[in-house]
């Protein structure tokens, strides 16, 4: 049932004491060579704890625990693997978490993830509210380049939302959670991704899911975009589009697209959430026109991730 039980065998370069130089040596690596810390974040199925090397200079980490006789029992192993195997084919962007390796015990699976320790988009929604126009545009930009680094890898997240959107030390966005993700196959003639794959889907989180898996139940890349549109929004607005006392209530409103612009809600935005917020996916906008909206015309898409954030408030 579990591949490659035990701890992980990693790749580490080590300074040979006697001649100075750099070698290359296997080592294990499993629960002993971390000291854990606390709580930093929880999934439905899962824990994030705080966790430091025991070598690499006390190294943070953010190691995702999961329980197999959990996972067994809730049916959920398969979302274990398509995020392992997402995070895998996604190892080399630095628009996502990277994982480092996995190793296990007799009772859990562990993910070793990079730790981003500026905390996530929904801590920060919380705690402001609403942001100024020159942060929405910002961290909005970076996190419709960071959906497009994915889609190019041919992964459908299928599950953007503000928790799944972390900053790093340097605030710059991360996307996290690739568990509930669609991991698209190669089309070997044209060498590239087919994004419109159509999915039979499951259900991510009420305020942000498309009309489409409602109505059709399925998805394709665009419900990442729609999801991009709901965050855009709330970024403004200070909440989601649709959101309602319960979930059933917000599914009528999303599958009604009945939202309404807060007041001094800025004209440039509004434009781009109507274009993002349609019904039919095929008609929002594409993410390289998304890029050149009037709003992000002094935005770009190559420095922003060189460049110190602007302020958040
Ligand atoms: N919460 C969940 N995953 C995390 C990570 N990689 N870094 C910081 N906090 C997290």
């Amino acid at each position: 049932e579990w591949a490659e039980k035990g701890a992980a065998k990693i790749m580490k370069e080590i300074k040979n004491k006697e001649t100075g130089e750099l070698e290359k040596k296997i080592v294990s690596r499993g629960i002993k060579d971390f000291k854990f810390g606390h709580e930093i974040g929880d999934g439905s199925f899962s824990r994030v704890l705080l966790a430091r090397s025991v070598h690499d200079n006390n190294e943070k980490y953010a190691i995702k625990i999961l329980s197999k006789s959990y996972l067994v029992k809730q049916n959920k192993v398969k979302y274990v693997n398509v995020e392992k195997m997402a995070l895998q084919r996604l190892s080399n962007l630095d628009t996502v978490v990277k994982m480092f390796f996995t190793f296990q015990d007799q009772n859990s699976l562990y993910f070793v993830l990079e730790y981003a320790p500026n905390g996530d988009f929904l801590s920060i929604m919380k705690e402001y509210g609403s942001l100024s126009e020159e942060c929405t545009k910002y961290y909005s930009a970076q996190i419709i380049d960071a959906i497009n680094d994915l889609h190019v890898s041919g992964i459908i997240h299928r599950d953007i939302k503000p928790e799944n959107i972390l900053l790093d030390q340097h605030k710059r966005i991360k996307l996290t959670d690739f568990g509930t993700a669609n991991i698209l196959e190669k089309n070997e003639t044209k060498g590239n991704y087919d994004l419109l794959t159509r999915s039979k889907s499951f259900v991510g989180t009420a305020e942000y899911v498309s009309p489409e898996l409602l109505n059709d139940s399925y998805t394709d890349y665009k419900c990442d975009i729609w999801a991009f549109g709901c965050i855009l929004f709330q970024m403004i607005a200070g909440k989601p589009p649709f959101k309602a006392a319960n979930e059933y209530l917000t599914f009528q409103k999303v599958q009604k697209i009945q939202y309404a612009f807060t007041a001094g809600f800025p004209a440039v935005i509004r434009d781009l959430v109507k274009r993002l917020l349609i019904k039919q996916p095929e008609q929002r906008l594409e993410i390289v026109d998304i890029k050149s909206h009037l709003f992000y015309k002094d935005i770009s898409f190559s420095t922003i991730w060189k460049e110190t954030p602007p302020p958040i408030k």
